[in-house]
């Protein structure tokens, strides 16, 4: 057990599929694996493992925002082992190419700071994917036939923005979306010698202000829990 997750040790696979809310990840997790188990509920975040096609995978929720994803993926690299960790969240939009519902594979997060500024000072280190988990979850998304796009997107501190103008500086740059989680995920792994992804799901729309319907979002989630397991298990 650690701090923040209560599973004993050797409950937690080497791949973890980390949404942001838990209720997602038992949702996940009870639709998409077999024999699954609680394996945490400390402070309500939930974690479970079980089991997709015959392979160990765990469902851990991150939380919101890069600090308390950063707790949760340290614990479970450092302490339990994780080997391949693959966000799946919402974003929003950041370009008029792409639209609702479309999935977005994050190769690169660009950001303002994260927890790993102080580690970085100087430095404008650049998070990137783990490039066989981004070929083998771009060729899941093409084989599904879901809208894909594929390039840098952009991990914010916040959520209710007061700087506009920075993300007109994004879009401008081919920044496909926006959330806030990817860009620590991306460092903690190539830090500790993990593989990581975030496959995103557009939840909507900064430059037209649309949004999913919140009955619409499950659906479009499930594409994207089932191209992170396919990503990880090619
Ligand atoms: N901003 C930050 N994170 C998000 C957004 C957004 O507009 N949509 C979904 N996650």
């Amino acid at each position: 057990m650690t701090i923040h997750i209560g599973a004993k040790p050797g409950d937690i696979a080497e791949t973890v599929l980390m949404p942001g809310d838990p209720l997602r990840a038992k949702w996940a997790a009870e639709t998409f694996l077999t024999e699954s188990r609680l394996v945490n509920e400390v402070r309500g975040m939930l974690g479970y493992t079980g089991l997709w096609r015959g392979n160990r995978v765990t469902i851990h929720g991150s939380g919101m925002g890069m600090p308390s994803l950063s707790i949760y993926a340290n614990e479970l690299i450092r302490d339990y082992g994780a080997k391949t960790l693959i966000r799946i969240g919402s974003c929003g939009a950041m370009q008029s190419h792409v639209g609702l519902r479309d999935i977005i594979i994050a190769m690169t997060a660009t950001t303002l700071s994260t927890p790993s500024s102080g580690i970085f000072r100087e430095l404008n280190f650049a998070p990137h994917a783990d490039w066989s988990l981004l070929r083998a979850a771009v060729a899941a998304a093409e084989a599904r036939g879901v809208t894909t796009h594929v390039g840098g997107i952009y991990s914010s501190d916040v959520f209710y923005d007061e700087r506009p103008d920075l993300n007109e500086v994004m879009t401008r740059h081919g920044i496909l979306g926006v959330e806030m989680e990817a860009a620590e995920l991306y460092n903690l792994a190539l830090r500790h010698g993990a593989r990581a992804l975030a496959v995103l799901t557009v939840s909507d729309h900064l430059l037209t202000g649309a949004a999913l319907p919140a009955d619409q979002r499950q659906g479009s989630f499930g594409d994207m829990v089932e191209i992170a397991l396919h990503a990880a298990f090619p």
